[in-house]
């Protein structure tokens, strides 16, 4: 295999969701090309992605890669700059727009069901309010669309402190209600499964699936995560991408993943 960098599905740490993402998007592609008139991109219909706090673009340049028209809200000029580079970069600028905003106030910005697919990665540990946050992705989605919601999980950080020798700070991570190991922990909120799967059904989702992301990437040694595929036997990622893969949907395994990923759709009514 030979690894791609820019590719989502390349990387140990992003290819489970990006296997998620796309298979959900192919469904709702093949679904909109029977419906829907107006330009196709290699006879199907692009969709009409929102990246909530999409940063510099990882996903979205990838999607927009796919065909897919991509809008990126989040509150960092210097993200967004990056996002504009790599977008250029992958000569998808026409169909990547970045705009400033955050959850809170992403209807300032873009109308309400205006979406096919939102993703909302690594952003509720930060906003304010989870719950609202949660009900403005699902505001952005026209009926039968989907959301991809990725946090972290609280069981990860007591695992992570403890095998980093801090025990004090798994015992405090465990024990405190948002997860965090202290005053210095730089993450506001993390969570464990029911609380996702609540805070997405709360909002009126259909929770599709639930995979555990990272469950072994943050655990082996950085060269094994990191290396391309055939430079030596301790850098095998091709086996670390399966290993993953095959581990991400099996509930013993996901309970220790550094971030949980939620697939929800918003069902017709
Ligand atoms: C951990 S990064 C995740 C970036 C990207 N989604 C990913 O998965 O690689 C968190 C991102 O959320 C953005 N962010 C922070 N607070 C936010 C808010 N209230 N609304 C939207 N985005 C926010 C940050 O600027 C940052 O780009």
């Amino acid at each position: 295999m030979v690894t791609d960098r820019t590719n989502p599905r390349s990387s140990v740490r992003t290819a489970v969701v990006w296997d998620v993402v796309r298979s959900a998007l192919e469904t709702i592609k093949r679904e909109a090309a029977d419906t829907r008139s107006g330009p196709s991109v290699a006879g199907t219909v692009p969709l009409d992605i929102v990246d909530v706090g999409g940063g510099t673009g990882g996903f979205a340049v990838a999607l927009a890669r796919l065909g897919h028209r991509v809008t990126v809200i989040d509150p960092s000029p210097d993200a967004l700059a990056a996002l504009e580079r790599r977008a250029a970069e992958a000569g998808v600028s026409d169909a990547v727009r970045a705009a400033q905003g955050d959850l809170a106030t992403v209807f300032d910005v873009l109308e309400p069901e205006c979406a096919d697919a939102v993703l909302c990665h690594g952003v509720l540990e930060f906003v304010d309010d989870p719950a609202e946050g949660c009900r403005t992705a699902r505001g952005l989605l026209r009926p039968g669309g989907i959301a991809s919601v990725l946090a972290a999980n609280r069981t990860a950080v007591v695992l992570a402190r403890a095998l980093g020798g801090h025990v004090a700070e798994a015992l405090a991570a465990l024990h405190d209600p948002s997860g965090r190991f202290g005053v210095h922990d730089p993450v506001p909120r993390r969570f464990g499964e029911q609380a996702l799967r609540d805070l997405v059904t709360q909002a009126g989702l259909s929770v599709r699936a639930v995979h555990g992301v990272r469950i072994f990437a943050d655990l082996v040694p950085a060269a094994a995560a990191d290396a391309p595929a055939g430079s030596g036997p301790a850098a095998n990622v091709t086996d670390l991408l399966a290993l993953e893969a095959a581990a991400s949907a099996l509930p013993e395994f996901r309970a220790m993943a550094t971030q949980l990923h939620v697939l929800a759709g918003l069902d017709e009514a």
